[in-house]
């Protein structure tokens, strides 16, 4: 497993001198040795910068491999995201700014922000949601999505998102898997002005789904689509005559805040389930500290709310924070490709966390487009979600960073609720490494037996120590939960390779396991077999993820026809647009192979590294468990 990987030199850039003065939050050695020394008084310390309705008793109850974080505390999170800003100096400042596919502006201040969340709440109470149901939210980008995950939280209910790229059938066991109660949802989400149905995959996903109650419907567009039975609801029909003010429903630390779904190694999606204070505590924790972020700041982050990105850095963290939300609609290349450019200028962006697919999509446009802008309001950078390669690196430093700006690569997961590795403000940036833990988080790259690799070495990344946003288990399994933390000595195994460089920069190779890594979204390899071979064409599926220069990896799929069908064309694109209407257009295969056979090892697993390397025309590695 671990094996030598030499590091080529690679450039260091320090950010401008005139950045020195927002240097973190001093000097990063002492402070990550006193946070490993002592965690838990560096976590009390943390803690103790946020409200609560009633303080803790322990910090940290460690039972392996669960961990219980801030136990008798009482405390809602909307509370530290609303309510300690409209009390104070902040109730005018704006909260939120919503740029939508057309170019049209809504403009939340706190104070309002807080009032529609109030009155959200207060709808939701009136249909019987009670603290602990599950509400599924199928929503678009609009400021509604962020308004009714922060109903749902003040109620106590446990929210579950679902990017509303998914497919009818992705959304349907999420449904059903966290037994949700209600869903949430538009008549449609507007991408490079066309219109995309939003409520009929709703209507397809909640057959045979019998927790589902009631689904609500934000209608967006004129002539209001028409709302069928009982059990439909208009969004703001539920609100008219609700009440601005709504008390928070006050949560243990420990009661579940939401459950998010990532694609696994195996065939289902994995409900992972994060609790309050935790939660809360990682997602302020890192926003202020990885971001510096300031009340004046303006924060782009560019994910779907219903991506872990989404959850921690367009809602929670930011807000917590106290600063401005720019939460925008809008695709990258539409109406032109200046068109994020354009709105860094116009609205004074100052951080802005991003995925390397974009950077890479902006490379290909051209330097022209973003050069015609004044970007001098930037003064953070971020990326996530997969490897940030060292030639997007260099360009996003150059043509966005002017050669000034800090560029953050943060590696972290659904799993950790909040960033882990990262390089921080003010401190050296070398591309292609994320760069040292944060303080507060024991990283390491090890191998099978939990050892320290040397330098230079690839090994399996772990994290050794608990942490307060760590994932609290798997709705519905705990056997998938316990795998992580027993995988390899007991830590914390998180699925990628990594290698550490002699000053301890952390680099990461690749997934170990079988997720592949597209456009920066996690997809199960099992997940689209499956989707594969339930078209009726399919006897067998194998896919893989392909390196690609724009998307990370692109998905090729390896397959075995049932008698009586032969590969055409025509089959393979209506294979592929099989898997696109039933997990939706992210995990659609690029390619399409009939095989007569596929590798398999002699207990009949396919051996999708054996394609792989086919595919690559390199060495395939060890094949004695390789069936004839
Ligand atoms: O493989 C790593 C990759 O994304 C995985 C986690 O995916 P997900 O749970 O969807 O969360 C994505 C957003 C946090 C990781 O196991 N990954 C995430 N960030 C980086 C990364 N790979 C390289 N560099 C990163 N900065």
């Amino acid at each position: 497993m671990s094996e030598e990987k030499k590091i080529t030199k690679v450039p260091v850039y320090t950010p401008d001198k005139s950045y020195k003065d927002f240097r973190w939050m001093g000097d990063y050695e002492k402070i990550y040795r006193e946070s490993v020394e002592n965690p838990e008084k560096f976590w009390e310390g943390i803690a103790k910068e946020l409200d609560w309705e009633k303080k803790w008793d322990n910090v940290l109850e460690w039972n392996y491999p669960d961990a219980k974080w801030f136990s008798g505390a009482k405390l809602n999170i909307t509370c530290n995201c609303l309510d300690r800003h409209v009390n104070n100096s902040r109730k005018n400042k704006v909260a939120l700014i919503w740029r939508g596919d057309d170019g049209s502006e809504r403009i939340f201040t706190y104070r309002q922000l807080y009032r529609e969340v109030m009155r959200f709440a207060n709808g939701l109470k009136k249909l019987g949601i009670k603290k602990g149901d599950r509400i599924c939210f199928y929503m678009p980008f609009v400021p509604e999505h962020i308004i009714s995950i922060l109903a749902c939280a003040r109620i106590g209910a446990v929210h579950t998102i679902v990017y509303a790229g998914f497919g009818a059938e992705s959304l349907h066991q999420r449904i059903v898997n966290s037994e949700s109660k209600l869903v949430i949802t538009a008549d449609v989400s507007i991408r490079r002005g066309k219109r995309i149905d939003l409520k009929s995959i709703v209507d397809e996903a909640i057959v045979n789904a019998p927790s589902v109650e009631r689904v609500i419907v934000y209608r967006r567009t004129k002539p209001d689509i028409e709302l069928y039975t009982e059990m439909e609801l208009d969004y703001y029909e539920l609100i008219k005559d609700e009440k601005p003010h709504c008390d928070p429903e006050i949560m243990d630390a420990e009661d579940p805040l939401f459950i998010l779904y990532t694609s696994g190694t195996t065939g289902a999606p994995k409900g992972i389930l994060h609790t309050c204070a935790g939660y809360m505590l990682g997602s302020y924790y890192s926003t202020k500290y990885v971001f510096d972020i300031k009340e004046s700041d303006v924060h782009w982050c560019t994910a779907d709310p219903g991506w872990i990105t989404g959850h921690s850095y367009v809602v929670y963290g930011p807000l917590q924070a106290g600063a401005t939300i720019l939460f925008t609609e809008t695709t990258p290349d539409y109406p032109d490709p200046g068109v994020w450019w354009e709105i860094v200028e116009e609205f004074g962006v100052t951080i802005l966390y991003t995925a390397p697919t974009a950077i890479r999509m902006f490379m290909k446009f051209g330097s022209e487009w973003p050069d015609k802008y004044n970007l001098e309001s930037l003064r953070v950078l971020g990326s996530v979600g997969e490897p940030l390669n060292p030639e997007a690196f260099e360009w996003f430093y150059r043509v966005i960073g002017k050669e000034k700006l800090p560029i953050v690569d943060t590696w972290w997961q659904t799993e950790t609720g909040m960033h882990m590795i990262t390089t921080l403000v003010g401190e050296p940036m070398k591309p292609g490494f994320v760069g040292k833990p944060l303080p507060g988080v024991v990283a390491d790259v090890v191998d099978k037996t939990g050892n320290p690799v040397p330098p230079e070495t690839a090994g399996r990344l772990v994290i050794k120590t608990p942490w307060p946003s760590m994932m609290r288990g798997i709705w519905g399994s705990r056997e998938i939960y316990e795998k992580y933390w027993s995988e390899i000595n007991g830590y914390y195994t998180v699925g990628d390779m990594a290698v550490k460089d002699k000053d301890g920069y952390i680099m990461i190779i690749g997934r170990a396991d079988d997720v592949i890594i597209v456009a920066g979204h996690n997809i199960g390899t099992a997940e689209v077999e499956s989707a594969l071979v339930a078209h009726e064409a399919v006897a067998e599926a194998a896919v893989i993820g392909v390196p690609d220069p724009l998307k990370g990896n692109l998905i090729k799929a390896f397959l075995i026809l049932r008698n009586g069908y032969s590969g055409s064309e025509k089959l393979a694109n209506e294979l592929k647009y099989h898997v696109r209407m039933t997990l939706g257009p992210i995990s659609m295969p690029a390619e399409i192979n009939f095989m007569e056979t596929l590798p398999k090892t002699r207990s009949g697993k396919i051996m999708r590294r054996v394609l792989k390397a086919q595919d690559m025309g390199v060495d395939p590695g060890d094949l004695s468990t390789m069936e004839d």
